[in-house]
């Protein structure tokens, strides 16, 4: 496995992507530790894309518990009835908050923080998981972001959560 990423400079964000997807998919696949994964999930977008914070939150017991991330000290728990994370992992679907201030019950856990983006990874009708980005930009996040950051969450569910294929007779 290859242990250091390939970032051509100058590119705008969505060929970042594009560059980087493969590379998420050659580094998870093949590794089974899911804490592991999710590290090195964080630390690939962080390198790629510099953003604010970007990290994980696993639902644990009906509510969300920080996991691997990078970027500034943040929240270790989550009620499901609180923040963006909450409400994602609630509704089961990508949201995107151009301004946090006015999303009600935004949890702060930095100032800084002024735009984000949460992906849920659902499975079998449970959130199991959630990706949270943040920006100190308002407004930071398109389709663009939900549509590979969701297709990264998709190589996560491919690699952890796929039954293994039936064995052939
Ligand atoms: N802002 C998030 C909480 C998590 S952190 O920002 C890292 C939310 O409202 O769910």
């Amino acid at each position: 496995m290859a242990e250091e990423l390939i970032l051509t400079p100058g590119i705008t964000r969505e060929e970042r992507y594009r560059e980087i997807l493969p590379q998420v998919e050659a580094v998870i696949t093949g590794e089974t530790d899911f804490i592991a994964n999710l590290a090195n999930v964080s630390a690939i977008l962080k390198e790629a894309h510099n953003f604010f914070w970007v990290g994980f939150y696993r639902m644990m017991e009906g509510e969300l518990v920080l996991g691997p991330f990078q970027g500034p000290l943040a929240c270790t728990r989550i009620a499901l009835s609180r923040g963006v994370c909450g409400a994602s992992a609630t509704q089961q679907k990508t949201l995107i908050v151009p301004d946090v201030e006015k999303f009600p019950g935004h949890i702060a856990c930095s100032s800084a923080s002024q735009s984000e983006i949460v992906v849920p990874l659902v499975v079998n009708g449970q959130t199991v998981l959630v990706l949270d980005v943040d920006s100190d930009v308002y407004d930071d996040f398109s389709e663009t972001d939900q549509t590979y950051l969701e297709q990264i969450m998709e190589i996560i569910r491919k690699v952890h959560y796929s039954a293994a294929p039936p064995l052939k007779s």
